[in-house]
């Protein structure tokens, strides 16, 4: 059964870049595309679309790829709206609130965990998402970090074992116990049902050869890496990041010249997450220098109870572009297609002949409206694999 899309205003379709088809930010007016068997089976201009068992009309409003929001933790309990609280009053972030969300997750039943992480993934399907990659990292024993590796398998492949997230309060005065249990039983019990795995290299969490110990560990046990990389202060992480071909440096906070060098000259993609510095009251990293640097930027929303606890790609795509000088269809190409780079993914991201049929129909008629209406629930239906899994149906 076919299912034709017409009347769409503007197709972004991330299809650009000329015969090579490197996939840069492109756009159609006036398009059509079709859908077949979960995915996009043609795009073009509506004038000549081909015919299609169904039809619908998209009345002159805007189709995107889904949002591919390539950095979140939603395997947790509990919620940190205190600190919060406290943080808009003065007092600063740091990596120690991580411990509380430890106690609150470890004392939570499956049940618990599953429902707060199911209900996250509707608000984020609500809001455009159809790919999303979801950490561990709150267990930090075996069996917590197996059953949030577990639970996080449920609702997406891409799943990323953080056992180095913190060292947790048990081994405070033993640091190399902490990450020989990371590097061996931790990562055992994981790294079948993850494809990722992450450090926070940062002050306050690991260093530099503690956090390569893990990633090389979980290189050998067949995971990719990816890094939490200068967060909170300039820092190894980047350079770590790339080092071991990491598939994307996250944070890039702050940043020396020869981080951005290395960025954009290795492989390994640089993803902002403008929701921290938004919701920590920090300085937004330097999307310019990033980009006219020639690094490929993603963006994320880091959804977590402590430093961000935002699910919305939108919002990410709006900071972005009003506080970080990413035009609009940079940033928009960031939220999609530079998240799929991030997850070394070809099938999502953008919208061409092939590509798996993830896609959200806006309430507006271009990408802009993104930014230029920060906050008004512009994401009307959204279809994941061709299926219609949010929103409302749109009438023939
Ligand atoms: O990405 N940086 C480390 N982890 C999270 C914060 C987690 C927390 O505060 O609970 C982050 O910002
Ligand atoms: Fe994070």
């Amino acid at each position: 059964m076919s299912l034709l899309l017409t009347g769409i205003a503007e197709l972004v379709t991330n299809d650009g870049g000329g015969v090579a088809g490197d996939g840069a930010f492109a756009a159609i007016p006036a398009a059509a595309l079709v859908i077949e068997a979960g995915r996009v089976a043609w795009t073009g201009p509506a004038s000549r679309a081909p015919a299609a068992d169904r039809r619908t009309d998209c009345a002159g409003r805007a189709v995107l790829p889904g949002f591919v929001d390539s950095h979140a933790h939603l395997v947790f309990a509990g919620e940190r709206s205190a600190e919060f609280a406290a943080r808009m009053a003065g007092t600063p972030y740091h990596a120690g609130g991580i411990a509380t969300t430890v106690a609150a997750t470890r004392a939570a039943s499956d049940e618990q965990l599953r429902a707060n992480l199911s209900s996250l993934r509707r608000e984020m399907l609500a809001q455009g998402t159809t790919t999303l990659e979801c950490k561990s990292g709150y267990g930090l024993t075996v069996p917590d970090e197996r059953r949030s590796v577990a639970l996080a398998a449920e609702v997406t492949p891409e799943v990323t074992f953080l056992g180095a997230h913190v060292v947790p309060p048990e081994f405070a005065a033993d640091r190399d116990g902490y990450l020989d249990l990371v590097c061996g039983p931790m990562l055992a019990a994981c790294a079948a049902q993850a494809r990722w795995v992450d450090a926070f290299c940062e002050r306050g969490a690991f260093t530099a050869d503690e956090a390569r110990a893990v990633l090389s560990s979980g290189q050998a046990a067949g995971l990719v890496p990816r890094v939490h990389a200068n967060q909170l202060g300039a820092g190894p992480g980047v350079q770590l990041a790339v080092e071991l071909g990491a598939a994307s440096a996250d944070h890039c906070t702050h940043l020396t010249d020869a981080d951005v060098d290395a960025l954009a000259g290795g492989g390994t993609v640089a993803t902002l997450l403008p929701g921290v510095e938004f919701s920590t009251r920090s300085p937004y990293p330097d999307a310019r220098r990033l980009l006219d640097a020639g690094a490929t930027v993603a963006l994320a929303t880091d959804c977590n109870p402590g430093s961000c606890f935002t699910s919305s790609m939108p919002l990410a795509v709006a900071l972005a572009v009003r506080e970080m000088r990413m035009t609009t269809e940079e940033a928009v190409w960031a939220a999609t297609a530079g998240g799929a780079r991030a997850l070394h993914r070809d099938d999502v991201g953008r919208l061409r002949p092939g590509a798996r049929a993830d896609l959200m129909l806006l309430d507006a008629p271009s990408h802009v409206y993104l930014a230029y209406r920060p906050g008004v629930p512009l994401v009307a239906t959204v279809w994941q694999a061709g299926e219609l899994v949010a929103g409302r149906p749109v009438m023939p």
